[in-house]
């Protein structure tokens, strides 16, 4: 259909009672969005009227493929194993920095645009950055060669990628019309879609640290966005893991780098290598490349997953070995147990805020990070505790943020006498079939 021929409103109205719109129709109207025919007046009217009638899986498919179509979509055809993975967001959440050398030390190909953090901490290119050095900017064919020769390649996001979703997303930001599952569902997967992979593993968060509060609201979300991916032909698996508090025990970009290089050193947490063993696991099956728990287990043990992290660091320009003295900001500010028992509540949410106040993220885009401060956590949730053992250690730059943080921390570490069970992740092997 012609953006000529289409009168908006009729676009608006259909929605406003619940119909389904006919694909030709959405995808005028996005166009007509995107050209200019379309005003931002009648795109936010529709979006609140997606957000209370919602849309059908066929309407979000058709909608995730206007927006991934509007700009450049990779071709990765021609690579072995393409695979790519999604967090819809986390607290101290470093698993793209081990998964990705993992995948590749297995023999897939991880060539991955990631997006900058605007949340708590930085996002995985934010982290990257903190090592000197490192190139967070590729020329396209230094992009493909990379990914070719190293199996591993992770840039900031071009902003060409899926165009119409950075459009449409900073409208919903000015509309109180983000929190809607179709349209989260295929703004995440307009990129994951322009971003070529054939095999998606998505590690949609629960808990207090992410946008999805409940099982039952994640595991809609990993639905809708599997259904969306298998519709575009692509390989698809769906993880649910909690983010109730953070993930590992670094929050802050250097410090989450240190972090992720021990893992791959097999170092642990415990917590964030289980992720990553699980996330690996469920894409390499799904690229066609099974790998056992033991294998997975033996490439971090046995070395081949952090030298293939050197390999890559080294590939963008960045000095692996300059990640053990990555420079944190010196000032230090020490919280501890007010009576001892069992950690039963580590609140990602607070954790996560009191980070982003201390300077490691940003509240609007384009800020910059600072990437040496940050919180390091001495216990987990489960843990035994003696009072003023220390729970968190607050890294900060000369006092900044840190009344706030020590604010926003208060009355969130809660210890008890009873023992608490903590299951990180909550289902796996979602796939939609
Ligand atoms: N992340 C995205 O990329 N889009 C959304 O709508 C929400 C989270």
């Amino acid at each position: 259909m012609a953006v000529s021929d289409l009168r908006p409103v009729d676009v608006i109205l259909e929605k406003r009672g619940g119909a389904e719109h006919d694909p030709e129709r959405l995808e005028a109207f996005i166009r007509g969005y995107l050209e200019g025919s379309v005003p931002d007046y009648q795109v936010a009217a529709w979006l609140m009227a997606v957000c209370w009638r919602g849309m059908s899986d066929r309407e979000t498919a058709q909608l995730t493929r206007v927006m991934a179509a509007s700009g450049d979509v990779l071709d990765l055809e021609g690579l072995p194993h393409t695979v790519d993975k999604h967090s819809t967001g986390g607290v101290g959440d470093k698993t793209s920095l081990v998964l990705a050398p993992l995948l590749a030390a297995a023999g897939a190909t991880v060539a991955k645009m990631s997006g900058r953090g605007l949340g708590h901490t930085g996002g995985t290119v934010d982290k990257l950055e903190s090592i000197p050095g490192f190139r967070s900017h590729l020329r396209h064919e230094d992009f493909l060669r990379q990914a070719r020769e190293v199996g591993v390649v992770v840039t900031g996001q071009s902003k060409d990628l899926a165009p119409a979703d950075g459009l449409l997303y900073a409208l919903r930001d000015a509309t109180g019309t983000v929190e809607s599952l179709p349209l989260i569902a295929s703004s995440i997967m307009s990129k994951k879609l322009a971003g070529g992979a054939s095999a998606i593993v998505l590690d949609v968060k629960v808990g207090s640290g992410a946008f999805m509060k409940t099982p039952a609201e994640a595991r809609a979300l990993a639905e809708a966005m599997v259904a969306i991916g298998r519709h575009a032909g692509r390989t698809m698996r769906a993880v649910l893991s909690s983010m109730a508090q953070p993930l590992g025990r670094a929050v802050g970009n250097a410090l989450e780098v240190q972090e992720a290089v021990a893992c791959l050193r097999g170092e642990g947490p415990d917590d964030l290598r289980e992720l990553c063993l699980v996330l690996a696991g469920e894409v390499l099956e799904a690229s066609g490349l099974p790998r056992t728990r033991s294998e997975l287990e033996a490439l971090i043990d046995g070395g081949q997953a952090y030298e293939r992290f050197e390999r890559w660091i080294s590939a963008q320009g960045g000095d692996p070995g300059a990640v053990d003295g990555l420079a944190l900001a010196e000032g230090r500010e020490v919280i501890r147990a007010k009576r001892s028992g069992v950690l039963a509540e580590l609140d990602a949410l607070a954790v996560g805020r009191a980070a982003g106040v201390l300077g490691a993220g940003r509240a609007r885009k384009g800020d910059p990070v600072d990437p040496g401060v940050g919180i390091v956590l001495h216990a987990k949730v489960g843990d035994e505790v003696a009072r003023d053992e220390p729970l968190l250690t607050l890294v900060h730059r000369a006092g900044r943020g840190l009344d706030a943080a020590r604010g926003l921390l208060d009355g969130t570490l809660a210890v008890t006498d009873e023992a608490v069970a903590v299951p990180l992740v909550l289902e796996t092997g979602l796939h939609g079939a």
